[in-house]
């Protein structure tokens, strides 16, 4: 097994048949010990946060195979803490497709003269690029067209599909009682034909959930969404 990348949360190996395997850490990303999903720093460790985000992306990505919308995964090792996925190809040096259903987070904060605090947004799609140092810049379509990171086709199929697993996520948490506020996501080339298909993971360290107007933190939702076996 080859470690090919460490990022904040997870570890990724190539492994010899050509797939990846994820290996999730109990890092969670955020800010002086307070989870923030959209954070570039790891900000908290917390005991068992790897195999929970496992756990409830195990769960989401099963669902979407069933339902037949491409995703890398293959299958999850919920001993090892590992995932085996389909070798993606990122588009440009990576994106991130954010979901939002309500006005939060760096939204807020970047259209504070218009929104309002916990406004509702119906699924609305903004595409950042995944750049750490420059605090992950949302990007238009035309400008991810006119820099040869994705077509205004491949963007189209972007949103859409971002929109579709974003609705199957919210009413997921629905039948439990949560309400999703965000949610981001990974997507990438698969495959000898380069389709697009959802990459990386599908936890609570994604997402913000609200129970109550209470926020639900990564390990709690995991334990909501997912028995314990
Ligand atoms: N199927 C895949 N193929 C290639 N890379 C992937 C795949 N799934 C996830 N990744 C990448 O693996 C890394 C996972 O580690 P993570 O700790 O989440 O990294 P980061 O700190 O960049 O968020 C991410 O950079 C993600 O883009
Ligand atoms: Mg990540």
């Amino acid at each position: 097994m080859n470690l090919v990348y460490q990022g904040k949360t997870k570890d990724v190996y190539a492994l010899e048949d050509g797939n990846y395997l994820l290996k999730f850490k109990d890092d969670v990303t955020g800010v002086n010990g307070v989870f923030d999903p959209g954070a570039n720093t790891v900000g908290l460790s917390m005991e068992g946060a790897g195999k929970a985000g496992l756990r409830l992306t195990k769960f989401f990505f099963e669902k979407l195979n069933q339902m037949g919308i491409p995703t890398h995964f293959i299958d999850a090792d919920l001993d090892q803490v590992t995932m085996t996925v389909k070798k993606a190809a990122p588009f440009g040096k990576g994106l991130e497709v954010i979901c939002r259903f309500r006005a939060v987070g760096s939204f807020l904060r970047r259209y504070e003269m218009y929104a309002e605090d916990g406004q509702a947004l119906d699924a609305l799609v903004e595409v950042t690029l995944k750049d750490d140092d420059r605090n992950d810049p949302p990007i238009s379509k035309d400008a991810l067209d006119m820099l040869g990171i994705l077509s205004k086709e491949e963007y189209e199929i972007l949103k859409d599909l971002t929109k579709q697993i974003g609705n199957i996520v919210k009413d997921e948490l629905a039948k439990k009682g949560l309400e999703l506020y965000d949610i981001k996501f990974e997507f990438g080339r698969v495959g000898e034909d380069h389709h697009i298909a959802l990459i990386d993971e599908i936890s609570g360290g994604n997402m913000r959930a609200y129970r109550n107007n209470t926020r639900v933190e990564p390990l709690e939702l995991t334990k909501i969404m997912v028995q314990e076996d």
